[in-house]
């Protein structure tokens, strides 16, 4: 492979060699076509139209061969005695030295400012690059989308032909998540390898750290096998780090030997420590979810226990108690009419307090939740209303025991406010499963401006949705209503 990567430097040597030669060729006729006009040491300067190109292209050694030629031809053809590289006088030496040292110079800057405009342009591409990928992470966009993203833009920069990203698996092995080539080569997404051969992904995995692969030549395993296949030579690997655990590999990969510049590390490192942030982030949100959905559920639970103890505990009690007081009231005699009186009215504290117990009971949960689903609860809140309702209800099969808890407390706690806040005639409820989706609205026609940095109920509301992976929607126009909608998805909640 050294001796590919010879052979190609000499190649472009050889071909800036006969650049030159052309180049100085052609200024020379350019000198011989105004001799006859201008003094030819003047003209010497045009040589520097040789000199530029080649430095810019080719760079400083090659530009200084390319003056070194240029006056040798200025010498044998313009110089007496013509036809011989002999200076007789002082003057045309002293000229073509100075010409020399000058092309040198001029030579030396053109390729140091053409070094510097690659190496702007390099870092600007970068910049752009980061700022594309940093753009789609600021967006929480899907993981899959980011990744495939993230290995076209290191794809690119790097010059590379093939680009992927792998994901290490706790039972050692790795999943490409992203792949993208400019040459025609199929890469597994999706898929599981083995890291048994010789893999970039195994590699990085044994140093932790960023690695080199010269050739997969005669190498082993699933992955080297593929890589022989598409003709991968030159090879770059870095590590993604998540939180301090190694948590995948991006590669770059050429067909040809061209090593990758020395800075291509560094380079897909500001793009790894994105991907990193992004699976941090996503993480993290996940996390957050959970935690809310769990906070739900516990609260929902504790509600579910209250009302059950109420119902089975102080409920009943009252209940016996009244049906003593019944059998009691019956022994009274009649003469002891006061008693009676006195009795009856301990009675009827008696039942209102036990009215008042089942209503508190079925604030905290309703019973009927639990055993007719959504619908009933929400008929039996409708009857309970102080305002006008209209229920369309078009949720009829059983949901998920959260689920129905969720939408329950969403319209009970729209309802409280419509009663409270908006002075409307009429309340309009409807649930439908549109798609994979509950929707839930409550629409009403009061005087609007609902919002919810004013209290904690609408708040409440918001997590409580979001807590099942659902979206809350309020529109609250002053003077023109509230309509409250939950989306909750079927699926995980
Ligand atoms: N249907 C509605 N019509 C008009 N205004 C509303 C409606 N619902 C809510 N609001 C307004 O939005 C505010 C916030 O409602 P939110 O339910 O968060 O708090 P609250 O009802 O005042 O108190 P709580 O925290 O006990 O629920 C209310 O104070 C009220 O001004
Ligand atoms: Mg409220």
């Amino acid at each position: 492979m050294e001796r590919r990567r010879t052979s190609s430097a000499v190649v472009r040597r050889l071909t800036g060699l006969l650049a030159a030669g052309l180049l100085v060729a052609a200024v020379t006729g350019l000198i011989k076509l105004g001799e006859p006009h201008v003094p030819t040491l003047s003209l010497l300067v045009l040589y520097l139209l040789a000199v530029l190109p080649i430095a810019i292209f080719w760079g400083t050694p090659l530009a200084v061969v390319t003056a070194v030629l240029s006056v040798w031809a200025y010498a044998y053809f313009f110089v007496s005695p013509l036809h011989s590289l002999l200076l007789a006088d002082a003057q045309n030496a002293i000229g073509l030295g100075v010409f020399l040292v000058t092309a040198v110079v001029v030579g030396e800057l053109a390729a140091r400012l053409r070094r510097a405009a690659l190496e702007a342009q390099r870092l600007s591409n970068e910049q752009s690059a980061l700022r594309r990928v940093a753009t789609q992470v600021a967006r929480a966009v899907a993981p899959s989308v980011l990744f495939t993203a993230v290995t076209e833009e290191v794809g690119r920069l790097c010059g590379a032909d093939l680009a992927r990203m792998e994901r290490y698996e706790p039972d050692g092995t790795v999943t490409g998540v992203a792949a993208w080539s400019r040459v025609p080569a199929h890469l597994a997404v999706g898929e599981r390898f083995d890291l048994d051969g010789l893999s970039i992904a195994r590699e990085v995995r044994r140093r932790a750290g960023p690695i080199r692969l010269d050739s997969f030549a005669g190498a082993s395993g699933a992955i080297a096998q593929e890589a022989q296949t598409i003709g991968i030579r030159s090879s770059i690997g870095c590590p993604v780090t998540v939180g301090g655990r190694l948590w995948g590999v991006v590669a770059a990969s050429k067909t040809n030997d061209i090593p990758f510049p020395a800075a291509t590390e560094a380079q897909i490192a500001g793009f790894t420590e994105l991907v990193a942030t992004a699976i941090e982030n996503a993480e993290a949100r996940a996390e957050l979810m959970a935690s809310r959905a769990r906070v739900v559920v516990t609260a929902d639970r504790t509600r579910r226990q209250i009302e059950r103890n109420l119902h089975d505990g102080a409920q009943q009690r009252l209940v016996s108690l009244a049906l003593r007081l019944q059998t009691a009231q019956t022994k009274v005699p009649p003469e002891l009419s006061e008693l009676t009186a006195e009795l009856d009215q301990v009675h009827g504290g008696l039942t209102d307090a036990l009215d008042e117990l089942r209503e508190t009971a079925r604030g905290i949960h309703p019973a009927i939740l639990a055993e007719g689903g959504l619908s009933p609860a929400l008929k039996s809140l409708g009857r309970r209303s102080t305002i006008p309702i209209r229920l369309t209800l078009r949720a009829q099969p059983r949901l998920s025991e959260r689920l129905e808890a969720s939408a329950y407390y969403f319209v009970s706690e729209a309802l409280t406010n419509a009663a409270k806040h908006s002075q409307a005639s009429l309340v309009v409820v409807t649930t439908d499963i549109t798609g994979d989706a509950l929707r839930v609205e409550i629409r009403d026609n009061g005087q609007g401006g609902a919002d919810f940095s004013r209290g904690t109920g609408l708040l409440g509301l918001r997590d409580r949705v979001e807590a099942l992976g659902g979206r809350l929607n309020l529109d609250s126009p002053r003077g023109a209503g509230t309509t409250l909608t939950a989306e909750f998805p079927l699926t995980g909640s």
